[in-house]
């Protein structure tokens, strides 16, 4: 089908299917790119406006207990000098959010199951809900975790959760991880997530080794399917002391430029998905300076500009030259805000920015 057929099809209300889908995310000449681009901002302003919601990262610790094999801070990556924060540190980054008028602060961190890492976010997300009384939004991305811990800081205060399926191709998923990861397990932690009353998030990365166009298309299906409220996805990028560090560009059927593509893909997930909240992620930007704002201008609607302590930044890098490891979040925010005037949005300071997808639902 042609491109402005399918628009009008997603514009009519009836999903794209997977073939519809491919045809956008291979577009290739710059007249047509520039066509996917405009139709995917003309959607998001029809959809979920100009605005778009700051939520500022503290990446919490770069501590884990898996072993992705294309993450910088997986377990078996010796050369991470690891790190929790201090208390102080966390609430500070929080009074930070609060005052600059953020609507929500999202706490990060690798994977840790223990009774110890439980109960310190339960405490955490407590005394952030108190000081902030009750007005700061909480979302956190701290992996998968038991029932009862999403239940425990859900009643602490956390109403958002980010978990990427990273691929919804289960065989690609067995690529990307060691055998005692299960691509069934994530999916279940989605579901039990959304059965406790979060807010749930999940998104990909773009441009993996072994990835394919059609790959992609089926990941806007599971978006669709898992019907989340929120997309985070970015550019995969290489991390020099990983596994996949060691790849070749034989290893990567899409030969494409990751940033152009992960822009296609956020522009397709807005024509697909219309009114879900969609980010400009980090990874973006370490591909281009700019990379933020174009994620804007082809359909995202939310940034996470980083506001932890800069002396922590450099053992948080789930990538090599991942950006901004030692801007501090004040010189941060003036270059975002900057930036964000410059395309012609505004922000939405002092709003949770629930995305219209999620009050639909509720
Ligand atoms: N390149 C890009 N993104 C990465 N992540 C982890 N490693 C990489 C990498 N090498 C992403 C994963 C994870 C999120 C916190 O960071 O998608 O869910
Ligand atoms: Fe840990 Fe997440 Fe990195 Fe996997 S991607 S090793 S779970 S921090």
């Amino acid at each position: 089908m042609e491109p402005e057929r399918i628009f009008k099809k997603a514009e009519s209300g009836r999903p794209l299917n997977r073939e519809e889908l491919k045809t956008l995310l291979t577009l290739e000449k710059e007249d047509d790119v520039s066509r996917l681009l405009e139709e995917a901002y003309r959607v998001k302003l029809a959809a979920v406006g100009k605005k778009v919601y700051f939520r500022g990262i503290i990446e919490f610790s770069n501590i884990c207990e898996k072993n992705c094999l294309y993450c910088g801070i997986r377990r078996d990556n010796g050369s991470v000098e690891r790190y929790e924060l201090p208390e102080e540190a966390v609430l500070a980054a929080a009074e930070f959010a609060s005052s600059r008028n953020y609507g929500s602060v999202v706490i990060q961190a690798g994977e840790r199951s223990d009774e110890g890492f439980v109960s310190t976010v339960e405490k955490l997300l407590k005394k952030i809900k108190k000081a902030s009384s009750g007005k700061l939004g909480i979302t956190l991305s701290l992996g998968e975790q038991s029932e009862e811990a999403y239940r425990r800081w859900f009643e602490a205060g956390a109403h958002r959760y980010l978990l990427r399926i990273e691929t919804s191709s289960r065989e690609l998923y067995k690529r990307l991880h060691p055998k005692d990861h299960s691509f069934d397990g994530r999916r279940k932690c989605l579901e039990l997530l959304k059965s406790c009353g979060y807010q749930v998030g999940t998104g990909v990365m773009i441009r993996l080794p072994f990835q394919t166009y059609d790959d992609l298309a089926g990941d806007l299906l599971f978006f669709r399917e898992a019907d989340v409220a929120m997309i985070g996805m970015g550019p995969y990028l290489p991390s020099g002391n990983t596994p996949f560090g060691k790849l070749t560009e034989k290893d990567f059927p899409i030969s494409e430029d990751p940033c152009s593509l992960a822009i296609k893909m956020i522009a397709v997930a807005r024509v697909f998905l219309r009114d879900v909240n969609i980010a400009s992620t980090t990874a973006l930007q370490a591909l281009n300076p700019k990379g933020r704002e174009m994620g804007l201008k082809a359909g995202a609607n939310i940034i996470m500009p980083n506001i932890t302590e800069t002396r922590f930044r450099p053992s948080y890098q789930l990538y090599d030259n991942k950006p901004s490891v030692d801007e501090n979040a004040v010189e941060c925010v003036k270059r975002l805000e900057e930036a964000i005037a410059a395309v012609g949005e505004e922000i939405g300071y002092g709003e949770w920015g629930d995305s219209p997808h999620f009050g639909k639902k509720k």
